[in-house]
């Protein structure tokens, strides 16, 4: 009987972590596939030379703070992705509260085979700010 309970404590401390995590994912997924996903594509392809893609993108790797801006408060002016220069006005969205920003970064960040690390809702407070 102890050893069943003890393996069950044992077991929800490993799934809990886990499970929040993909919550966490699950959402920047969702909010994707509502905010973002018709101009940048499902599987962040783009399109032409009018979106810029987000799968492997350069812009989106080495940027993370003009990224969580930009998002709020759009994007305009020329802007070079993976040596491809685009210039059609991104559009801010200002229902995004911190954390929906910071749960779609975190989930592009991973995305389709990216892996740019996460960001953390201070970080992008802070950019929020500047
Ligand atoms: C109406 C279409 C549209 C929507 C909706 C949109 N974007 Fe964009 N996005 C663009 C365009 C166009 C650019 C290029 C802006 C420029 O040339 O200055 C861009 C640029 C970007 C970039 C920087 C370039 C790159 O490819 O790395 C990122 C990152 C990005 N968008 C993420 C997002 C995210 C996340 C959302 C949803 C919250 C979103 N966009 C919603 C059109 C859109």
């Amino acid at each position: 009987m102890r050893i069943l309970l003890f393996s069950l404590i044992f077991l929800a401390l490993i799934a809990l972590p886990l499970a929040c995590g993909q919550t966490e994912n699950l959402q920047g997924h969702a909010l994707y596939d509502e905010h973002c996903a018709n101009c940048h594509m499902e599987g962040g392809e783009g399109l032409r030379q009018l979106i810029p893609p987000l799968a492997g993108a350069d812009f989106l790797r080495d940027n993370p703070a003009a990224v969580v801006r930009g998002i709020r408060k759009g994007m305009a002016g020329p802007l070079v992705v993976n040596s491809i220069t685009y210039n059609q006005p991104m559009p801010g969205n200002k229902e995004l509260s911190e954390f929906q920003i910071v749960n779609i970064v975190n989930y592009i960040n991973q995305a389709w085979g990216n892996d740019y690390g996460r960001i953390s809702v201070e970080e992008a407070r802070t950019w929020l700010q500047e």
